[in-house]
């Protein structure tokens, strides 16, 4: 039999080339491991929980059954403010950011930005869904409370990011800013072996990801975009074909293996984009960019250089490869 590398061993043997190579970002990331196999865990009995929940039961504890969404958030929180390697997080799924307080925390220097649990919309029909997470150093110094700026910082001040996807089968794929490396969920023995080293996005690809059904919403340089993937040219191999789960992890890890775009624009509805820069875009972005790919806002403004304002705020969002990104972004110069 071949043993793979499990991502325990990756990451001690990677440790010397980590940003800081004192451990703290090794322990950081067996927090979120820990996490994302209790997630796992809880995903793939949804639908056994909704037949409990039909017949009125409670959990062991006695409580109602949460939303997934809200169970993924708290057990990424106990287990990075477990370790004490992390002094505060953001959350997709708090309104403020949450301090940990505790003396060995407010001493750590990391920083996490999480989507504890992205595309929840469909858990309810068994389609894949995912947890987005990004690390920062802090700004401020250590040994006091975390404060707002720790956590508005560009997503070029990112140390690593990366995201799990609970799919036919559960996998982390994450980059420390040295490449992109995937790792695949082995339940039988409940740990992750790197199944897919060194990905990079296809340099062309055939794929374009989009919310069509609000195609009359868009601005003009994305509907020309639309219209472009949907026209016969035989050298270029077009019609591309559409592809959309609506999950950005799901899409987004079809599309870095198989080559394509996703697209999350402005439109008349959300004029600032749906998707959130802090917990879903920049960790994409820094990923997108280390595996050979590319991520903007708008015409030649990348995701990773933009400086936050709020902690919620929503941004256009257009990655994937990087001659689709490129295209694309010619026609958001010439028509908007
Ligand atoms: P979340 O479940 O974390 O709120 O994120 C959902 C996001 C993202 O995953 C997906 O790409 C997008 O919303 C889908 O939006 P539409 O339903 O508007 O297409
Ligand atoms: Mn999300
Ligand atoms: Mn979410």
């Amino acid at each position: 039999m071949e043993i793979t590398t499990t991502l325990g061993e990756f990451i001690v043997a990677r440790q010397s080339e980590y940003p800081d190579a004192s451990g703290e970002l090794s322990a950081l990331f067996s927090a979120i491991r820990l996490a994302s196999k209790i997630v796992h865990r809880e995903v793939n009995k949804a639908g056994l929980a909704d037949i409990s929940d039909s017949v009125g039961s409670k959990n062991v504890q006695g409580e109602e059954q949460k939303k997934l969404d809200v169970y993924a958030n708290e057990k990424f929180k106990m287990a990075l403010a477990a370790r004490g390697v992390v002094c505060g997080l953001a959350s997709e799924e708090e309104e403020n950011f949450v301090l940990f307080e505790e003396a060995l925390n407010m001493n750590a220097k990391y920083v996490v930005l999480i989507d504890p649990l992205d595309g929840s919309s469909n858990i309810d029909v068994n389609v894949s869904v995912g947890t987005i997470f990004s690390i920062y150093r802090r700004a401020s110094p250590t040994g006091q409370p975390v404060v707002k700026k720790d956590f508005l910082q560009p997503g070029n001040n990112q140390v690593a990011a990366g995201y799990v996807i609970y799919g036919s089968s559960t996998m982390m794929v994450f980059t420390t800013g040295n490449g992109v490396n995937g790792f695949t969920y082995d339940p039988s023995l409940g740990v992750y072996c790197l199944s897919h080293p060194n990905m990079q996005f296809p340099d062309h690809g055939r794929i374009y990801s989009i919310n069509e059904g609000n195609y009359i919403r868009f601005r003009g340089g994305v509907k020309k975009f639309i219209k472009y993937c949907q026209e016969e040219d035989p050298e270029t191999q077009r019609p591309y074909t559409s592809r959309y789960i609506g999950s950005l992890v799901s899409d987004f890890h079809r599309n870095l293996i198989k080559g394509g775009i996703f697209l999350y624009p402005a439109s008349s509805q959300y004029p600032e984009g749906k998707l959130r820069l802090l917990y879903e875009c920049n960790p994409m972005a820094f990923l997108a960019e280390q595996a050979g790919g590319r991520a903007i806002v708008s015409e030649s403004k990348s995701v990773l250089d933009l400086v936050p304002t709020q902690m919620h705020q929503r941004v256009p969002f257009f990655v994937g490869s990087r001659a689709l990104v490129d295209k694309l972004e010619g026609f958001l110069h010439d028509y908007g």
